[in-house]
């Protein structure tokens, strides 16, 4: 594992397109960017009402502007909502990036609407720069197979197998949500009650869920861009895991308490999040089971915050 010093994480205050284009082309191996879904939520200073055509052409603007600073082969993933992912996806294709997997991150603690389905996912797109050479390090991320879970099986590969592309929260598991040992991984909506959340910015995402994009997709002392930093989750992710960091916000709030935040980790720390595995794989009809290899935390007694979605 890196040493402090190796590693450096600074969120720059400004806009990131103009900060892109300050960086070195070819200078970040993986850059993941949650940017405002234009759908009128309210931040600090950014207004997220623009008109359509405004905010594909931004859009366009600011994917191209990741596309120059990645190198070669390196990695972007795009997390985004229902009203411009396939907008999205064509432009990042438009602007030479393959997509690998179209992930579906699925919360049911989710956003409660009047007349239309509950808000209960976001999309995650996988894309890299180069189609055949990219860093994709499934050691660190693969979890028990079935084979391995329910059945027993001698021939399942002890290494087990790669996650599904649909990551999911069950209410029943919140908080222990989630866990290594299983062959899904479960990735809450940072919710109001949430101890890993920092407070001053309503879109803070999961510790876990950037931990497993950048494990996989990036190696020690590389360099990953967040163009759209907010609370610095990414940021923070990459200096636990020993990565160099680079991020940009428009809001000085937002910078200065993300700012803070990094001051406040060190490299190698455990991430935040539910650790704890659950054991809750079925038992086939002659009972084969994992046996669990580690002890399980009783669980709490469920909020009502657990049972029902947040109103939005
Ligand atoms: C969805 S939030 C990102 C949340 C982040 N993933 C986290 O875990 O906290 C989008 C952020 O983009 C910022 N933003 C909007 N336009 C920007 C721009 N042109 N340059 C840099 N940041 C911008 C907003 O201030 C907001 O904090």
């Amino acid at each position: 594992m890196s040493t402090p010093h190796d590693i450096s994480s600074h969120i720059h205050q400004g806009d990131c397109i103009a900060g892109m284009n300050a960086l070195r082309a070819g200078s970040v191996d993986l850059a993941f960017a949650d940017p405002p879904f234009n759908i009128g939520y309210d931040y600090d200073v950014y207004n997220d009402k623009q008109g359509e055509a405004e905010y594909l052409t931004w859009s366009r603007q600011w994917i191209g502007a990741v596309h120059r600073v990645l190198s070669p082969t390196g990695t972007f993933w795009l997390a985004i909502g229902d009203e411009y992912a396939a907008e999205l996806k064509v432009i990042s294709k438009e602007l030479g990036f393959t997509c690998r997997s179209w992930v579906i991150w699925y919360y049911t603690f989710g956003v409660n609407c009047k007349k239309k389905f509950t808000r209960s996912h976001a999309h995650l797109f996988h894309f890299v720069k180069d189609a055949k050479t990219f860093t994709f390090n499934d050691d660190q991320i693969r979890v028990p197979s079935a084979r391995q879970l329910v059945y027993a099986d001698a021939r399942a590969n002890p290494k087990g197998r790669l996650p599904d592309d649909t990551w999911i929260l069950r209410p029943q598991d919140i908080p222990e949500s989630f866990t290594a040992e299983e062959d899904t991984w479960y990735f809450p909506r940072v919710a109001g009650t949430f101890k890993e959340r920092q407070g001053f910015h309503g879109c803070q995402m999961p510790e876990q869920l950037l931990g497993r994009i950048i494990r996989c997709c990036s190696n020690e002392h590389e360099t990953v861009l967040d163009p759209f930093s907010g609370s610095g989750t990414t940021l923070a992710v990459a200096k636990k895991l020993g990565r160099r960091a680079v991020g940009f916000d428009l809001s000085p709030e937002y910078v200065t308490q993300g700012q803070e935040r990094l001051s406040s980790i060190s490299v190698g720390d455990p991430l935040n999040g539910p650790e704890n595995p659950l054991h809750s794989a079925p038992a086939t009809a002659d009972g084969k089971q994992r046996k669990p290899t580690t002890t399980k935390k009783p669980r709490p007694a469920a909020s009502r915050d657990s049972l029902f979605p947040e109103h939005g």
